[in-house]
């Protein structure tokens, strides 16, 4: 049983948390990376952020190689945009039609996931999403208690 983590992060937080998963499970790991990031720490980030979820919707990504039926589970991490999951996922998940996996999906946010898990079910339709784990601001309300229900939540997942 071989497990893929594929992750987004754009602020660091579910980079930080793929990091500690990958010390305590056996996993491939790939970062989606979009190939026309603009990178700001301040307000711009959020138009910016907004026209990728309402009018770019699936940013192309730097090329990366994947053979997906070597793995039966798959984590997918990445922050909420806009009530939803980041639109590399959304290009993640029509570049790879996912069909038959068990799915573990986790997702970093500022508290207001709105329609990202109802978004997720349909995306990911064909597939078992066993579990789901959102943690609010990561890096701000302290990465290593966060990286600890991280670790415990994939470790118990992949063990059942
Ligand atoms: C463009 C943009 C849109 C966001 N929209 C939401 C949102 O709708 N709901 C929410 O709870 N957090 C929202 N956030 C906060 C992020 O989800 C949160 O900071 C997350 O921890 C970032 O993860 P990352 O560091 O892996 O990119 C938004 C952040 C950005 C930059």
């Amino acid at each position: 049983m071989k497990n893929l983590i594929v992750y987004y992060s754009y602020e660091g937080n579910t980079e930080e948390l793929v990091k500690g998963m990958k010390e305590v499970i056996d996993a491939d790991v790939l970062r989606l990376v979009p190939k026309k990031e603009k990178i700001s720490k301040g307000m711009f980030r959020f138009v910016w952020g907004g026209m990728q979820v309402y009018m770019t919707k699936t940013p192309e990504l730097d090329s990366y190689s994947l053979d997906l039926s070597q793995y039966d589970n798959i984590i997918i991490g990445c922050p909420c945009w806009f009530g939803t999951y980041a639109p590399p996922i959304n290009t993640f998940l029509k570049e790879n039609k996912l069909s038959g996996k068990k799915v573990y999906l986790f997702v970093c946010n500022g508290g207001n996931l709105r329609n990202t898990w109802k978004n997720y079910e349909v995306a990911l339709s064909g597939n078992t999403i066993v579990s789901k784990l959102d943690l609010v601001y990561p890096l701000k309300n302290g990465i290593d208690e966060a990286k600890i229900t991280a670790n415990k939540w994939i470790k118990e997942c992949l063990s059942q």
